[in-house]
């Protein structure tokens, strides 16, 4: 077993740091506080071959393996992780399944655009009554000779106002349950499409999250991303990959406390010496720091599988679980160790509290993860 990074995953790890904290941290609580979409922190992503780092290069992407993009992740998001989660979406949660799943030439016509960070991607598998119970999909979508008619309803979707294109799922037959969901590739200009308004959000507030609504929109056969009825699968495999995002960029949220939280106590004077020598401090730090260690090992973990095409639902659901809660652990404590400055906005404490608690929700719920891990216990 080796621990060294390649010198591929230490090159990238330097350049997603340098841009991180030179770029995107100085524009992190602007973002927070604003909400604005940072489309130039996106194109300069893309200039680094960001958008699609797991993506051959031949597809537009950077020709790296899951490492880097974790690698990726984690940077970006210990500087903002509402940029990460644009990210993290348009490499796992677009780009992805159509690597998987597309034909020839819908990689070349829909893959190298995403990849390459010309075109931006979201992923249309949540509906109002289709949260955590994905296979109840009531988006329809019938067959009407070289198209499919479809009417429905997407909500939460991540960089759904600024995305080209969406990954989306809808039922072509509902007496088959999750067995009668068919994915597609919809490009957002299609007629039909709305999108409606951008979510109030308690973190994450730069990264936009609306509804779609599809009204008798006509999407050509050519877009259905594998079979009819193959859609629940692609979904599931989809975000085996995009847990490994999401717990990455909590790893980032909570290495972004503790190292806050370090320079903080160590400046911090109280009772005539800085606060970093209190053991009620330290204790802190030191679970903190090990938390972080131990979801980033879990990840790399699920990364490695994932590059050798071994089946990582369960090692996925771990690195999610264990690195979200350990980021929810990790921000409340940095609050606390900032004292009453870690209540106001004038530190970034607080952020960090507010950006990790999604981390817990989307991309599957934590008890959602749980189920995930246990069916594969008791399967084994
Ligand atoms: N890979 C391949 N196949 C899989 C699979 C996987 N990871 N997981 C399940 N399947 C297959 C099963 O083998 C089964 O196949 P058969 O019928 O052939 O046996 C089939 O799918 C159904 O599996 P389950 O019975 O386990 O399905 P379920 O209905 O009980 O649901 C679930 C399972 C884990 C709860 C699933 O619905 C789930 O993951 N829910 C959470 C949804 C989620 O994560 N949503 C996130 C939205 S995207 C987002 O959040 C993006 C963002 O904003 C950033």
């Amino acid at each position: 077993m080796v621990f060294d990074l390649t010198e591929e995953q230490r090159m990238i790890q330097e350049m997603t740091r340098n841009f991180a904290q030179k770029e995107v941290l100085p524009k992190a609580a602007e973002l927070d506080e604003t909400g604005r979409f940072p489309e130039e922190l996106v194109r300069q992503m893309a200039e680094l071959g960001l958008m699609g780092v797991a993506v051959p290069e031949g597809y537009g992407g950077a020709g790296m393996d899951n490492i880097c993009y974790a690698i990726a992740m984690e940077e970006i998001s210990r500087a903002c992780a509402s940029t990460a989660v644009i990210l993290s979406v348009n490499n796992s949660l677009a780009c992805d399944p159509i690597l998987k799943f597309g034909s020839e030439e819908q990689k070349k016509k829909v893959l190298v655009p995403l990849a390459s960070g010309r075109h931006l991607g979201c992923f249309g598998l949540t509906e109002p009554g289709a949260g955590s119970d994905a296979g109840s999909q009531k988006t329809t979508a019938v067959r009407n000779g070289d198209h499919y008619v479809v009417n429905g309803t997407k909500n939460f979707i991540t960089n759904a106002p600024q995305a080209d294109t969406c990954i989306l799922f809808t039922m072509t037959d509902k007496e088959k349950k999750h067995k009668g969901i068919t994915s597609f590739i919809l490009d957002m200009k299609t007629d039909g499409v709305t999108v409606g308004k951008n979510e109030k959000k308690m973190g994450i507030t730069a990264s936009a999250t609306a509804s779609i609504i599809l009204e008798d929109v006509r999407i050509p056969v050519e877009n259905r991303l594998a079979n009819e009825g193959d859609g629940f699968k692609v979904a599931m495999h989809t975000l085996d990959g995009g847990r490994i995002g999401i717990a990455s960029q909590a790893i980032g949220i909570a290495r972004a406390s503790l190292e806050d939280a370090l320079a903080y106590a160590k400046e911090r004077k109280q009772f005539g010496q800085p606060i970093a020598n209190f053991q009620a401090i330290q204790w802190m730090l030191a679970d903190m720091a090990t938390e972080i260690d131990a979801a980033r090992l879990l990840t790399y973990r699920a990364a490695w599988l994932k590059d050798r095409n071994v089946r990582h639902s369960k090692e996925s659901s771990m690195a999610k679980l264990y690195a979200s809660e350990a980021a929810m652990r990790a921000s409340v404590k940095g609050i606390q160790i900032h004292g009453g400055y870690g209540y106001i906005k004038e530190y970034p404490a607080e952020r960090h509290f507010r950006d990790a608690k999604i981390t817990e929700i989307y991309e599957g719920t934590s008890e959602i993860q749980r189920l995930v891990i246990a069916s594969a216990l008791l399967k084994d």
